[in-house]
């Protein structure tokens, strides 16, 4: 199976495990780091509704607690035409990626389209003088 089709199944399987009773509106996420592992996530809502997390944030999570911390390709799926990060996801991405690294954003259709992180945040921030010595 080639990687995509994996990242799209994957994304897909964690949408559906979403927890999201308040909004309705499902969330998946698949990455792929640098080393080549997939990790996903999905959003997890709150009662106290700014608890909640986005599917991303789960992904990117698992992807760093499984020993990766570079993202090279990251998949979301939703219900809707053309799901993309928010801003604080697009931040956490800019993290662990490059203005390379791919954001797929998926319908449950199977459509997909394909951006560079660096067209969704041109500029971000990261100020060197916060940088870990
Ligand atoms: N959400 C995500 O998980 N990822 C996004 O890229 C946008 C929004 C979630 C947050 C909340 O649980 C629900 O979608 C509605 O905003």
């Amino acid at each position: 199976m080639d990687y995509m089709k994996q990242l799209y199944d994957l994304a897909e399987h964690s949408r559906n495990m979403a927890y999201a009773p308040y909004s309705g509106f499902k969330v998946g996420a698949a990455v792929k780091s640098r080393s080549g592992k997939l990790y996903a996530g999905c959003n997890v809502e709150n009662i106290s509704y700014p608890c909640g997390t986005c599917a991303e944030a789960g992904a990117i999570a698992a992807m760093v607690a499984g020993g990766d911390t570079v993202l090279a390709e990251i998949l979301i799926i939703a219900d809707t035409a053309d799901i993309l990060p928010c801003g604080n996801c697009l931040q956490k991405i800019a993290e662990f990626g490059t203005p390379d690294t791919l954001v797929h954003s998926a319908d449950l259709k199977g459509n997909i389209k394909t951006y560079k992180l660096a067209d969704l945040l041109p500029h971000n921030f990261n100020a060197k003088e916060v940088k870990h010595a």
